[in-house]
């Protein structure tokens, strides 16, 4: 099979090496919008292209492998699968079920294979589980699969992980549909039950627990967390009526960062080559996972609305400030909440940098001034700080500590530079600070 990879970022390496190693298998052609990702290829002689297009119309591919951000999997997809060229798709499938259900179409209609990269489901101690659980499922008294990371160790040059239009949301869409395709590799078709998402910054959740339930009323738990402070914990506990519990760790043995890879690629590879002989269109679980993930943000959404954790706090500004930087230098702190007591009084920032990870730099910024907090709080990063008509400011990204402990530097993200002028604060003007919105999807 003659293969063409679009997209050369983080995760390509492990499909090129598998193409490599695969007999039947030729490298054919290679695209990224950014030439020094394709140019080591191209100077081995595969032909490189800045613009899929122009790959698909080089009619060199039987198949095409999608490692793209998430948001351009259904555009490039359906484009290859109208030129009768397989489709091998990172996971997510697409960001919407409308979009997933496009591309299902689309094979179906040209008898194209439409087939999603679950890597998770080739992991050795996967199958050693699926093997060791008991034939009878209702045997399984509770499944738990816990995907958790730090995502900064994990993105590529480009932040469009943290980009809630491109990513379509944070570690539910990210590492949703691995953790949910393991379970439903274990005990079959599941439908969403109950979610809380957690830590919610600028759309994107960094904490996410599901639960669900298998066809056959296996209760199942699935834990996201992409904020460890480092490494990964991607598992699966298997608890059994006689008291049993089965344990399978997807890292066990695999000591080197994403080491267990080359075994889980080599895994895809071969069955999507498997189905491209059996001549199956749209396969396997990507559309289904697709649309468990959206309910899921469906069902967190509703119940994130339903319970507010905290009231909004009454404020007063006591000293405006009307000045901005372009080179402030600012640090964000470790710290993702912080404890006010009443009748303390910390700074307003507004910046349209988009800090992160604890040492972000925060440079652009404007200031708004002093607030004082009249009651007892804790401000959390993803609060929403709004004027008192209602106006939003933005959301918290965080502290800066270079005046603590005089204060905290409150730094809030915004699509604009605030200062007390543009807000048109007056002094003893009160800022609401409330708990942050549920995570808004494209
Ligand atoms: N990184 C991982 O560990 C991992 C694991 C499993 C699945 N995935 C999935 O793989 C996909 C890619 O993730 P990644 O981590 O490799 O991302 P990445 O940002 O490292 O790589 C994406 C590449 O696509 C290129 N690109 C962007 N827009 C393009 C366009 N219009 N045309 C051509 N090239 C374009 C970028 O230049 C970049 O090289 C995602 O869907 C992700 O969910 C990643």
């Amino acid at each position: 099979m003659r293969y063409g990879v679009i997209g050369l970022g983080a995760i390509a390496p492990f499909f090129l090496e598998a193409v490599e190693r695969c007999p039947e298998s030729t490298l054919t052609a290679v695209c990224d919008l950014d030439p020094a990702r394709t140019q080591p290829l191209a100077d081995e002689g595969t032909p490189a292209f800045t613009d899929y297009r122009e790959l698909l119309a080089a009619g060199v591919c039987d198949a095409v492998i999608i490692t793209l951000p998430n948001h351009l999997h259904a555009e490039v997809a359906i484009a290859a699968l109208e030129d009768g060229v397989a489709v091998c798709c990172e996971k997510p499938l697409a960001i919407t079920s409308a979009d997933a259900r496009r591309m299902a179409e689309t094979a179906d209609r040209t008898g194209t294979t439409l087939f999603t990269a679950f890597h998770r489901r080739y992991n050795r101690h996967l199958i050693g589980l699926r093997e060791a659980l008991p034939a009878d499922r209702s045997q399984i008294t509770r499944l738990t699969v816990r995907y958790n990371e730090n995502i900064l160790e994990h993105i590529g040059g480009d932040r469009w992980y943290l980009d809630a239009e491109r990513c379509g949301g944070g570690c539910l869409i990210d590492n949703g549909p691995n953790a949910l395709d393991m379970a439903h590799a274990l005990v079959g078709g599941l439908s969403v039950t109950g979610v809380r998402l957690g830590d919610v910054r600028s759309g994107i959740e960094y904490v996410a627990e599901l639960d669900l339930v298998s066809e056959d009323g296996v209760p199942v738990r699935v834990e996201l967390d992409w904020a460890l402070s480092t490494g990964e914990v991607k598992d699966v506990v298997a608890e059994l009526a006689d008291g049993t519990v089965l344990r399978a760790d997807m890292l066990e043995g695999f000591t080197a960062f994403k080491s267990s890879l080359q075994h889980e690629y080599d895994g895809i590879l071969a069955d999507f080559r498997s189905q491209v002989a059996a001549g199956r269109a749209s396969c396997g679980t990507g559309v289904e996972i697709v649309g468990l993930v959206e309910d899921a943000y469906a069902v967190g959404r509703a119940e994130s609305g339903r319970r507010r954790s905290k009231l909004p706090t009454p404020t007063r500004m006591v000293r405006l400030l009307f000045h901005t930087s372009d080179d402030r230098g600012m640090t964000l702190s470790q710290w993702g909440t912080r404890c006010i007591p009443a009748g303390e009084i910390h700074e307003l920032v507004t910046t349209t940098d988009r800090p992160r990870a604890a040492g972000d730099r925060i440079d652009a910024v404007g200031f708004l001034g002093f607030v004082e907090f009249q009651e007892g709080t804790v401000v959390a990063v993803g609060d929403e700080v709004r004027l008192a008509d209602g106006r939003l400011i933005g959301t918290v990204a965080g502290f800066d500590e270079c005046h603590f402990p005089n204060h905290y530097n409150i730094v809030i993200e915004s699509d604009r530079l605030w200062t007390a002028t543009s807000a048109g604060l007056e002094p003893l003007d009160e800022v609401r600070f409330a708990e942050g919105g549920a995570v808004a999807r494209p």
